[in-house]
């Protein structure tokens, strides 16, 4: 499993769910990985358990000094950086009218204004390496619509993917989104979620939901060479939901 060979990649929110997916696949087909996330107990089992090829970091997403030293630490440890996966997120589930100014600006930071923070602090590093891939974590609700903030943001990460795409071309550097249904992530099934999503997991067409690495199976894609001719585009993963 080589499919990575060579590459240097980094993964946000990478602590558990498709993040942690993503990382352990990304390892096993030879990249060297810089995982980061706000948990630094979970990021740090993880890294330990992944062995030398893994280095946790950990980091707001929000933060643009936060970036700064990942970079630097992902650039001392394994060199410049190949792949930058935009994974970290949060969801919110409540009316437009229960939603607070605050609550809002916080989802708007850490699920959009993240993603231009990481691409502006990341890109410089993939020119060293002579050309990358990022790509950006959406949903199905940056495509069609959901709770408020949540679909907004999303919607936002699909654009800036293709503004960045459009950019990007001049530097060798691929960035394209993808758009998750619904995952059997710590996010979406907790002890009280969970008899509402097998409710709604019977309406999707595939009658099922998915696994994170049904996920990690289109990232890796798009993070390897294979893809050497997407950019900008869009990568539906969601059981055929958005076909409805
Ligand atoms: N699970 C789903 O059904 C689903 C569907 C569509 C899209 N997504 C998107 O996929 C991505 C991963 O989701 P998941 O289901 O694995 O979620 P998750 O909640 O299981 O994991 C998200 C991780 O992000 C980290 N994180 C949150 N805020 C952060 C911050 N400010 N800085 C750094 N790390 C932070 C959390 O600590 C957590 O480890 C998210 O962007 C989410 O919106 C999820």
């Amino acid at each position: 499993m080589t499919r990575l060979e060579g590459k240097i990649a980094m993964i946000t929110g990478a602590a558990q769910g498709m993040g942690e997916s993503h990382a352990r696949r990304f390892v096993a087909e030879g990249a060297k990985v810089v995982i980061t996330d706000l948990n630094e107990e979970k990021g740090m089992a993880l890294a330990s358990e992944l062995g030398e090829n893994v280095l946790f970091v950990k980091q707001n997403v929000t933060k643009a000094e936060d970036w700064e030293v990942v970079v630097a630490k992902a650039e001392e440890k394994f060199g410049p950086v190949n792949i930058l996966v935009n994974n970290a997120g949060i969801t919110m589930a409540k009316s437009i009218l229960q939603t607070t100014e605050e609550e809002y600006r916080r989802i708007v930071d850490i699920n959009q204004v993240s993603v231009f923070l990481g691409m502006k602090t990341v890109i410089p590093s993939m020119q060293k390496a002579g050309g990358g891939s990022i790509i950006n974590i959406s949903s199905i609700n940056g495509i069609v619509g959901g709770a408020i903030g949540y679909t907004d943001t999303k919607f936002a990460v699909r654009g800036i993917t293709k503004a960045a795409a459009m950019e990007c071309s001049n530097y060798g550097i691929r960035v394209n989104s993808v758009h998750p249904g619904v995952i059997a992530t710590p996010m979406v099934v907790q002890e009280d979620t969970k008899a509402a999503v097998d409710e709604f997991a019977k309406h999707i067409p595939l009658k099922r939901v998915a696994q994170p690495e049904e996920v990690t199976n289109i990232v890796l894609y798009l993070a390897s060479d294979e893809s050497s001719y997407s950019t900008g585009s869009e990568f539906i993963v969601d059981g055929g939901l958005t076909a409805m």
